[in-house]
């Protein structure tokens, strides 16, 4: 089988990204608490957060802020700089309050890939409430948290979607 083109993947990732969140909207309505955003890009899928969710605080995450101009966050809303320092940096502010987070900052680099997704798997746990839900561009290994299958006609592996366990 011939593998998939670089627009697939990206045509895969950005219709699983809409149905998970779409899915993910459902999921946290009884769970209190802040969404994440970790890589806004075009800050297409923070804009579409904003807008199902608008009574929500939507931190982001990015080094580089070069979103278009109506899916922009606030600057008191976004947390400049690499992820691997401000995950770190505020951990404290966010453990144990976070409801969604939506990460996406993988690349076509395989090797990239796979050094943020161990780097992730260890840092978002601590942010998690219970029930919350995460979502990501990239597999992960989240301790406490199921991994869960992606709802509706999303294509296998083109998105991943775990859920914070109750204790
Ligand atoms: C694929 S884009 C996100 C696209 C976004 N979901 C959208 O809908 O437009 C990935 C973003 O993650 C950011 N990013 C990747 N690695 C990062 C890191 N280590 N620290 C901070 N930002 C990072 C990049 O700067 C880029 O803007």
């Amino acid at each position: 089988m011939a593998a998939i083109t670089r627009l697939e993947k990206t045509f895969y990732r950005l219709q699983a990204q809409i149905v998970s969140l779409d899915w993910a909207f459902e999921q946290i309505q009884q769970t209190p608490g802040v969404i994440l955003e970790i890589g806004l890009g075009l800050g297409r899928t923070y804009q579409y957060i904003r807008q199902h969710l608008p009574q929500r605080q939507i931190i982001v995450f990015e080094r580089d802020v070069h979103s278009y101009e109506e899916c922009t966050p606030p600057d008191c809303d976004i947390i400049l700089g690499d992820i691997f320092s401000t995950l770190v940096s505020h951990a404290d502010r966010f453990k144990n309050r976070t409801a969604l987070i939506n990460s996406d900052i993988g690349s076509f680099d395989k090797v990239s890939n796979r050094q943020k997704a161990a780097l992730l798997s260890q840092l978002i746990p601590p942010y998690l409430r219970e029930n919350a839900i995460v979502l990501s561009d990239l597999p992960l290994q989240l301790q406490g948290c199921e991994s869960l299958e992606l709802p509706g006609n999303a294509r296998k592996d083109s998105y991943y979607i775990y859920r914070k366990s109750e204790s």
